[in-house]
């Protein structure tokens, strides 16, 4: 009971609940130094910046400077930046540099995290968290859903700035991860002639994949209004339908964030068609590739984990999905008849999960 803990035990836990009443801030506050393109003023600058050249560069209001002092002092305190000492004109000054996960949101960098970071913290996102209380009661399949009285991907297609902030954002993680893909990930696509990117968006990671292994060629499929306009080359295609009506055959099927915006039996639907779009194939290797996590509250870092168990969170806010453990994947596999599968877990929360028909 609160009346027999200690003051101390009282204080720490006050604190707690703090921290979490108000740790969306963190978020905002990142959105703010991404809005205001603070990463990209320092890598211009080209050295550590000093406050008032940083006010300059972002044509700050003379009167907020100390509001941006204040902004820098939380994301130095959240690592986006380092305050180092620099000798200024009479004395030492401090200044601003960037750190590792800054680096990642300076906009003109071809895989910026920037429009991930600026789409997910856009209220359209954040909305149906406040309606979760309210979810758990009706019969709507996500907090998006009683928010919005329909599912994302039908409001993507009505709404057309969201439809591009999202499609932005997706296509600014698959042109981070094609890096990681294309460096760490070769054998995986090694003895893959054709490839399906199913619900691959804009298509970034099959231009970087048919762009780096001159061997594969891929189909993008996605919904009409993400594919509408979208210009193919010699080996990327783009062809709009539903990935539950059909799936064109291939010798493996690549699923990028797909499955853990579904619920099971939707994801046993889609696996099925994936194995049916793979049958003809007669190469020896063929197989589904997912982007996906495996959750493993055990093994892993303490931060992995939280960022896990958020997006799990985000997936129930916005679509009927999770993240699943790998207990959860195999049972999935095996109710689609998928044989065996490999987990390569080299894409940081993420992993690469290989399933053979
Ligand atoms: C989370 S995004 C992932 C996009 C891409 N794979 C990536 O990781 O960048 C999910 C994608 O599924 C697509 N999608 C949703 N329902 C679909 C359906 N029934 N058939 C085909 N694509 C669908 C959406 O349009 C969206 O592009």
């Amino acid at each position: 009971m609160a009346s027999s803990s200690s003051s101390q035990d009282l204080l720490e836990a006050q604190a707690h609940v703090w921290n979490h009443i108000f740790s969306y801030i963190n978020s905002m506050a990142l959105r703010s130094a991404v809005e205001l393109r603070i990463p990209d003023a320092i890598h211009n600058h080209g050295k550590p910046i000093t406050l008032s050249q940083l006010a300059e560069a972002l044509c700050i209001n003379d009167e907020k400077s100390n509001g941006l002092y204040r902004l820098m002092r939380i994301l130095v305190h959240s690592k986006f930046f380092d305050k180092v000492n620099i000798s200024g004109q009479e004395e030492r000054e401090e200044a601003y540099s960037l750190t590792r996960a800054s680096r990642l949101l300076i906009r003109d960098d071809p895989s910026s995290l920037a429009p991930f970071a600026l789409s997910q913290t856009d209220p359209a996102y954040i909305d149906p968290f406040h309606h979760m209380s309210e979810w758990f009661r009706d019969e709507c399949p996500s907090a998006f859903f009683t928010k919005n009285g329909m599912d994302l991907w039908q409001f993507a297609g009505k709404d057309e700035k969201l439809n591009q902030g999202f499609n932005e954002a997706m296509a600014a993680d698959a042109r981070f991860v094609s890096r990681i893909l294309v460096r760490e990930c070769k054998h995986v696509f090694e003895g893959l002639e054709t490839m399906v990117d199913v619900a691959g968006g804009t298509g970034e990671v099959s231009k970087a994949l048919a762009g780096a292994f001159s061997w594969l060629k891929c189909v993008v499929l996605d919904l009409p209004h993400v594919v509408a306009g979208m210009e193919g080359s010699e080996n990327v295609r783009f062809v709009g339908g539903d990935m539950f009506d059909f799936i064109p055959p291939a010798d493996a099927v690549f699923l990028k964030w797909i499955l853990h915006d579904w619920g099971d039996e939707d994801c046993i639907k889609i696996l099925r068609k994936c194995k049916e779009a793979i049958a003809d194939s007669k190469i020896k290797g063929k197989k589904v590739i997912i982007v996906d996590m495996v959750v493993d509250e055990e093994k892993q870092a303490h931060e992995a984990t939280e960022t896990q168990l958020l997006i799990d969170m985000l997936m129930m806010a916005h679509h009927p999905g999770k993240e699943r453990t790998e207990k959860e994947w195999a049972k999935l596999f095996a109710a689609a008849a998928f044989n065996n599968y490999k987990i390569i877990p080299t894409l940081g929360v993420r992993s690469i999960i290989e399933v053979f028909p």
